[in-house]
């Protein structure tokens, strides 16, 4: 039985025009390739920088511009078929697509930092196939989450139960776990302490959740815009400040005159990250986690920045420790402590999804999920 290598996808172009549903002709599956026919994939606000690539790196040229780019990095799925070299997966198995790599053997994946695993860089440019006129289709991320099917490197990709909805199992590829991640695990927010989240759409909110969680007793939601406050209080956030004045002060003012035991930043801004890390105590620990773009630089205070004994740790994927992270977190949805409905704002259909992009500048869209609706089921064959 042959396998079916032709799907429909969601493609930008990297110039800032409109991303355009297209076919897809996938290439033949590499040793390591796993088929995935997905169920339900996540919008994220990362993507915008791979529809304009100016946006990413301002003023810079950027070979990636004009390259046809399959979007997404978080979905849910069942693997149709796999490479002859994919140990871990067969035909079947449901998996959640991750927004980042663990190979689980390079150098950083055996010493404690999956999030910067070799095959994330490695692959950031993938080629997954090309168009009925030949052009040849890349993959965001070298990812690509928004297709009926795609082909992924089997360190893509966990194996899940599934035993939540796709709609909420596809936030496993990248809000869930990073926000989640970034407070439990890398922030290692612990009971009675304080936490500051600046920012506060699907990310800060997984933040905020996953503070409570925790068992912090101050989560101090930073936010503009006051709908995105309001749903931080009702996911347990304490106070909510509207992000204007003095941003450090006004979290001292809420912590003992101290600041925040841990400072998350999921703002996609660095004078968020200036603030978070000036909002958190001496000693305390600083979670970074938001891109303005791939070029802009953090200006931190010199002497705050060497004699503060803060602990400054980015989180890529909640720390990438993805394999032991996604079955964790999807016994926490399952077990229905999360609140995925307050965070899951819109449903879209595949021909429908490019207006998910424009719809992120509503303050009261938090997070867009794809139901690509295939025409095909999976044929459940191993090659
Ligand atoms: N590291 C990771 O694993 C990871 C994962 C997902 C997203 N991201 C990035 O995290 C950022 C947030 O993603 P999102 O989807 O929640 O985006 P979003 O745009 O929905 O949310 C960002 C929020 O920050 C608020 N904000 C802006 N300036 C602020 C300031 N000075 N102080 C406090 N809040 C401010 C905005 O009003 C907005 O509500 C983006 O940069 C995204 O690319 C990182
Ligand atoms: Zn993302
Ligand atoms: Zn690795």
């Amino acid at each position: 039985m042959s396998i079916e290598l032709s799907t429909r996808a969601l493609v930008a172009r990297g110039d800032g025009s409109a991303p355009e549903v297209m076919r897809v002709e996938l290439d033949p599956l590499g040793a390591r390739d796993v088929l995935v026919q997905i169920a339900a994939s996540a919008v994220c606000r990362t993507e915008l920088m791979s529809i304009d690539r100016g946006t990413a790196r301002p003023g810079a040229a950027d070979p990636l511009v004009g390259r046809l780019t399959v979007l997404g990095h978080a979905a849910t799925g069942t693997v149709v078929a796999v490479g002859p070299a994919v140990t871990r997966f067969s035909a079947g198995d449901r998996v959640v697509v991750t927004g980042t790599r663990q190979c689980g053997e390079c150098f950083f994946c055996t010493n404690g930092a999956p999030g910067a695993c070799d095959e994330i860089f490695a692959a950031m440019e993938r080629r997954v196939g090309r168009t009925a006129e030949g052009e040849t289709v890349w993959s965001d991320g070298g990812i690509g989450a928004h297709a009926e099917r795609m082909t992924y490197l089997d360190s893509n990709l966990v194996r899940i139960e599934g035993a939540a909805p796709d709609e909420q199992l596809a936030l496993l590829g990248c809000g869930i776990t990073s926000g989640l991640g970034a407070v439990l695990e890398v922030g290692e927010v612990h009971p009675g302490q304080s936490v500051a989240v600046s920012g506060c759409g699907q990310l800060g909110l997984w933040m905020v959740q996953a503070a409570r969680l925790a068992g912090a007793t101050t989560v101090i939601a930073i936010e503009p815009d006051p709908w995105r406050r309001e749903r931080a209080l009702a996911l347990g956030a304490t106070h909510a400040l509207d992000a204007s004045g003095d941003v450090p002060a006004a979290v001292r003012a809420l912590t003992d005159g101290r600041g925040a035991d841990v400072g998350l930043e999921a703002a996609g801004s660095t004078l968020a990250m200036r603030q978070s890390f000036e909002a958190t105590r001496y000693g305390g620990t600083v979670v970074p986690t938001g891109l303005e773009s791939e070029t802009a630089e953090v200006a931190l205070n010199n002497l705050q920045y060497a004699l503060g004994s803060r602990r400054i740790q980015g989180a890529q994927c909640g720390g990438g420790d993805v394999r032991r992270l996604v079955p964790r977190f999807e016994a926490l949805l399952a077990s229905g402590v999360l609140r995925p409905e307050l965070v899951i704002t819109t449903s879209y259909g595949l021909d429908d999804a490019p207006a998910a992009y424009p719809a992120m500048a509503d303050p009261t869209q938090l997070t867009g999920i794809i139901t690509p609706h295939p025409e095909t089921s999976p044929e459940g064959e191993n090659r």
